[in-house]
């Protein structure tokens, strides 16, 4: 392809896509422009014009291996030998669900979808036939996707807590839809063990992103997803991690292992196509086998699992059996993690960086630990996007989420040079900024 100028493009992607972008937040509100790019492989991507970027995204967590990894070449050669078959099932479906289930505590069946946002779907569909109960309870600040149940009450600007119905994150969002969520403050157990007592006739769900990535990388508090789990017990309700995100972070057995409480349900993704789009419902047997052909709940597409995302799969789970990877992820995550409380210190703008696993988040006018939504509502979404701003003119790219409190992160493939100098561009990017 030959070069062709980022303005040019962008003038041709406005009239063809709207805001010239496939998915809204590709629009990058740092460069006022969407970011094209040409290539990538490793840690790196290269834009249109040319141009390098060390990456911090890492395709919001889905290339943890890094871009192109060589262990994906012989998916896509099986995938051809055998027919690029889609809505087919193969051995190796079944391969793959066997090997989650052995990896993710509560799995004992398996559902592949494609996104995530699908996975959050379908296992909400199944919590509420099983439940019988359709109102659901979620946590400000964590994302479960864009369909209608997930965008209600995730990211509320702060005069909307508290709102009835709960606030919705989007334009055609039905007021109906709304009124069936419940939204609770993370790490709040009074709050938690209140909502479930008045809300159980109705509320047959507690929905958590166990590892609030979504909104600067909050981890549970002690106790809380012991108390969620008691709870949910006690009350009959279903305990579900959306794991799409926190599954194989740390470790190959998701949060729900880090912390020894197995939801009944949970949905893995981002990093399990190593890049190629596959997510997955997994749960105990008893509920999963709720879907058709076994039970009622409708789950079915063309695209449900194609082979060559499966076999992505099968490569990614390889990786992560490895004791050298977790070993190279823990080690990495260590150092940046100490190197980034030492620049806060360091840094006249106040900056929060809290890490998990392999990701980071950053969170903007405060210094102190981030607990919860409300909390991290002090983050400076201007400040984040002048950030996004210094660090992409030097060469290091960290996705801007509409100036978010978010998350980034390395992969496999990034060098100890490569963290070394994306350490060195978050500070440079800092001093240049005014506290
Ligand atoms: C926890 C969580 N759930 C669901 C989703 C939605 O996944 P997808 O973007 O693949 O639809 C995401 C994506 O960021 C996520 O982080």
């Amino acid at each position: 392809m030959s070069p062709d100028s980022l303005s040019n493009l962008y003038t041709r992607g406005r009239n063809a896509l709207p805001g010239g972008v496939c998915s809204s937040t590709r629009f990058n509100q740092a460069w006022g422009k969407p970011v094209y790019a040409s290539r990538s492989k490793g840690a790196r991507f290269w834009d249109v014009e040319g141009r390098e970027f060390l990456d911090f995204s890492m395709s919001h967590g889905a290339t943890l291996l890094g871009h192109a990894p060589d262990c994906l070449k012989p998916a896509f050669d099986t995938a051809w030998q055998m027919g690029v078959m889609c809505s087919l099932d193969t051995p190796f479906h079944i391969e793959l669900a066997e090997q989650l289930c052995e990896l993710v505590p509560c799995a004992e069946r398996v559902r592949f979808t494609s996104s995530g946002s699908e996975a959050t779907l379908h296992a909400l569909r199944l919590c509420r036939a099983v439940s019988g109960r359709e109102k659901i309870i979620r946590f400000h600040g964590h994302f479960h996707g864009y369909h209608e149940f997930t965008v209600v009450a995730g990211h509320p600007p702060a005069d909307q807590l508290g709102a009835s119905p709960p606030y919705r994150e989007s334009a055609g969002i039905p007021r109906s839809v709304a009124e069936l969520v419940i939204p609770l403050e993370y790490n709040d157990i009074e709050a938690l063990e209140a909502t479930v007592l008045k809300h159980k006739h109705e509320a047959g769900t507690i929905l958590i992103e166990p590892v609030d990535y979504n909104c600067g990388c909050i981890t549970p508090r002690p106790g809380f997803l012991e108390k969620a789990r008691e709870l949910a017990t006690k009350h009959d309700m279903i305990l579900f991690f959306d794991e799409i995100q926190s599954f194989a972070k740390k470790s190959s057995g998701g949060a729900q292992r880090d912390f020894g409480v197995t939801p009944d349900i949970c949905t893995i993704g981002k990093s399990l196509g190593a890049g190629l789009p596959l997510s997955a419902i997994a749960g105990r047997a008893e509920l999963m086998d709720h879907f058709k052909p076994v039970g009622n709940v409708a789950h079915s597409g063309t695209f449900n699992a194609p082979l060559l995302c499966i076999l992505a799969g099968l490569a990614f789970v390889d990786e992560i059996k490895k004791p050298e990877f977790w070993s190279r992820i823990h080690d990495v995550s260590a150092r940046l993690d100490a190197s980034l409380q030492d620049i806060s210190k360091r840094s006249s703008v106040p900056v929060r960086f809290q890490t998990y696993g392999s990701r980071f988040g950053i969170i903007f006018g405060t210094r102190e630990p981030v607990w919860s939504y409300k909390q991290s509502l002090c983050h400076k979404k201007e400040t984040m996007l002048e950030f996004c701003r210094q660090t992409t003119a030097r060469g290091v790219y960290f996705h801007d989420y509409g100036g978010g409190s978010c998350h980034h992160g390395f992969s496999l493939a990034h060098t100890d040079a490569d963290i070394a100098r994306g350490l060195e561009v978050i500070e440079d990017s800092l001093k240049a900024m005014k506290a």
